[in-house]
């Protein structure tokens, strides 16, 4: 197999060295000719979705298939292709019970010349290999990960959304344990898929504030517990507390640090970003139960590039009337700008509340043009699926 993908990176690459003989030096995204489709290698965007692609949403959506790889007599099979989105479990299954199950989520990007890229697959399958080890799982080698998931956004080539349409292709790697154990133990065999769906940009209508509420009555994660790694039970805990949130007029959450209530840890589903434009600091909390965003490591780079601070630290509840812009991060967002955090009686707001800070903005417009082929991507970022 790996050969196949060798040689599928090979045509690839020659495919674009004959486009850049063929012009002259212009800027970087003009410099690619439209790259026919070629047999193992199809065009994305052909296909026909109940939707235009403008108008999607982040919700699941039919695909050709999902790919799967099963784990048995101590060692990972080969990866097939399914298209049913079905699996028959074991009743038994310690995901099931036990929750014995984490996930991942990534996005590939159609670029101008056709060609799709996923953003930093070897960051998702390094995080994942933490999960796994924190809740005794066999842990998915990275290269697999990465074939992996290579071969099921081609497979589903067609789905991923064309270029200019705003869309990416979001991948949700799940690792769960399949096989039956009722005693308390990990369980022998486990399951390992990647499910696939085109989503839409989640900004259809331009970024825009939202309000954030603390959370004071639950917590998200204990100090030494499971809320540095992306597991499923992670996300039940949030449920009620979002849900209740919601209801007062909150879209997102605030948790603080869980022993003391003092310190700033992470929104429900997305890492906390304070930029204090006076002192030209980019801060982020450092804390054992927050988990690591691969977005936000991403935009810390973006922001350390632009001459920013980057300060990874402790950040007190007080430190909220210090920033002009906090931003919550994520894949499925890239950023959320926050206009202002209430607790109790405390409201910090960021500046009108209404406006988009011009530092998000430029952080996240970077960012965008990094996945989407427009601006170069330095850093190497990009993963060519072909
Ligand atoms: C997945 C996740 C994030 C965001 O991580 P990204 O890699 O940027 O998508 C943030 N917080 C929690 C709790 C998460 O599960
Ligand atoms: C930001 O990302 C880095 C790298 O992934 C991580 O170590 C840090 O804890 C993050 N900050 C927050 C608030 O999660």
């Amino acid at each position: 197999m790996r050969s196949f993908f060798t040689l599928v990176a090979l045509f690839c690459a020659l495919d674009a060295s004959i486009a850049f003989t063929l012009t002259k030096p212009v800027p970087f995204n003009r410099a690619m000719s439209i790259r026919a489709a070629a047999a193992d290698c199809p065009l994305p965007g052909t296909a026909k979705l109940d939707v235009d692609w403008q108008d999607l949403g982040f919700e699941f959506r039919p695909t050709k298939s999902h790919l799967k790889v099963e784990y048995k007599n101590g060692a990972w099979g080969s990866p097939e292709l399914v298209s049913e989105p079905y699996i028959k479990l074991h009743i038994g299954a310690t995901a099931l019970h036990y929750g014995q199950a984490c996930f991942e989520g990534l996005k590939a990007y159609a670029h101008e010349d056709n060609s799709v890229h996923m953003f930093r697959p070897d960051e998702n399958a390094k995080r994942l290999r933490s999960s796994c080890e924190r809740t005794m799982m066999p842990v998915i080698p990275e290269e697999l990960f990465k074939e992996c998931a290579r071969e099921v956004v081609k497979d589903n080539m067609a789905y991923v959304p064309p270029y200019g349409s705003n869309g990416a292709m979001y991948l949700r790697p799940l690792l769960f344990g399949s096989g039956a154990r009722v005693g308390l133990q990990p369980a022998d065999e486990y399951t390992f898929l990647i499910m696939v769906m085109p989503v839409g940009d989640y900004y259809k209508d331009g970024l825009a504030p939202i309000p954030a509420l603390v959370i004071e009555d639950y917590d998200r994660a204990a100090p030494r517990g499971v809320g540095n790694v992306k597991v499923a039970g992670n996300y039940v805990a949030d449920l009620l507390p979002n849900m209740e949130g919601k209801k007062k007029g909150f879209p997102i959450g605030l948790y603080l640090d869980s022993s003391t209530q003092t310190t700033i840890e992470e929104f429900s589903t997305s890492n906390f970003i304070g930029i204090n434009k006076r002192q030209n600091k980019y801060v982020t909390p450092k804390s054992s139960s927050v988990l690591p965003s691969i977005t936000n490591k991403s935009l810390m780079a973006l922001a350390a590039d632009s001459g920013w601070k980057v300060e990874q630290r402790e950040i007190p509840v007080e430190e909220l009337k210090e920033f002009e812009e906090v931003i919550a991060c994520g894949t499925a967002v890239v950023v959320t700008p926050i206009g202002k955090v209430v607790r109790g009686d405390d409201v910090y707001n960021f500046g009108d509340g209404k406006t988009v800070g011009g530092t998000t903005m430029e952080l996240y417009k970077r960012m965008r043009a990094i996945q989407n082929g427009e601006e170069e991507d330095k850093f190497g970022w990009n993963v060519q699926v072909c």
